[in-house]
């Protein structure tokens, strides 16, 4: 285990295969088992599954990088060890159980940065997918290849993919399961910049800080207009856009963030 947080008391939690700490209102996720490339076995996706579970309710916590250990890899993918004699009803639950997981780090209320330090492949792929953006390593490569293993993507690739790239450019990711390099991840925007490896986690944990130092009601409400938006058609989105915007701009960070820019100075958020 090393789970080190500032925040607030934690239920003893022991972690096997992630290292989590919090410093600056950035907690830091990494998933640990390099030996696999941190392919995520059931206990590595429960063990994610407790600690976003934790970091969601706690204020420390006020942005999340998720990232892999070592050198290689983000994730490898879910562990194929597990996946080779699947009956359907075993199958159905163990993609129903990761998307579970993907669900909660996409609706953390919180932003989740993915630094993709590597392979990102199938449910790699789709847990930096779930994140609210993705900033990689000229080393990663990115891609869904479980067509080869006589799979489909069942973390939420099928859908996330599609509505982040475009229908076109997920079908021949998912059809032909082909890794992207880098560039090429950046190019059709599943990636949102590309940085040499050594760059990759400090740049990561600047943007992070920075992001963190916004008001924590605001980014919430940023975060709900967006992703609520996703799943409305315009008109809806537009109608919760209008009520998030009324949160926002009422609450006492709407009018610090205001009269500070008027003032000049820098303003002071107290996430209310
Ligand atoms: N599940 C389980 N184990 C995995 C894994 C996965 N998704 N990806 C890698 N590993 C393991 C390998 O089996 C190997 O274990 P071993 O040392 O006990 O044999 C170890 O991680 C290192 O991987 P290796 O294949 O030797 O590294 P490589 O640099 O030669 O190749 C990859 C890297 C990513 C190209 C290759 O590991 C790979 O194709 N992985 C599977 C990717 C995939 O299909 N993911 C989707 C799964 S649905």
């Amino acid at each position: 285990m090393s789970l080190n947080f500032t925040g607030r008391a934690l239920p003893d939690m022991n972690f096997q295969n992630l290292l989590c700490d919090i410093a600056d209102g950035v907690a830091t996720v990494t998933v640990n088992r390099p030996d696999k490339l941190n392919a995520l076995d059931a206990r590595t996706i429960g063990e994610l599954a407790a600690c976003f579970g934790e970091l969601g309710s706690n204020p420390a916590a006020r942005v999340v990088v998720l990232t892999g250990a070592g050198p290689k890899a983000f994730v490898a993918g879910a562990d194929i060890g597990e996946l080779a004699s699947l009956g359907a009803a075993e199958a159905h639950a163990l993609a129903r159980r990761g998307q579970a997981l993907m669900d909660l780090v996409e609706h953390l209320g919180k932003p989740v940065i993915a630094a993709v330090n590597g392979f990102a492949l199938g449910g790699g792929c789709e847990l930096a997918l779930a994140c609210s953006f993705r900033w990689a390593a000229e080393t990663a490569r990115m891609g869904l290849p479980e067509t080869g293993l006589g799979l489909i993507p069942g973390y939420g690739g099928t859908q996330r993919l599609p509505r982040l790239v475009g229908r076109g450019r997920a079908l021949e990711m998912i059809l032909r399961g082909n890794m992207l390099t880098a560039p090429e991840a950046l190019a059709m925007g599943l990636v949102n910049r590309v940085l040499p490896a050594a760059e990759l986690q400090g740049a990561v944990a600047t943007l992070a800080r920075e992001i963190a130092a916004r008001s924590s009601l605001t980014l919430r409400c940023a975060l709900d207009a967006v992703e609520g938006g996703l799943g409305a058609d315009v008109a809806g989105g537009l109608r919760q856009e209008a009520g998030l915007f009324a949160v926002a701009a009422s609450s006492d960070d709407g009018h610090e963030g205001c009269r500070a820019f008027l003032e000049k100075r820098p303003a002071r958020f107290i996430d209310r």
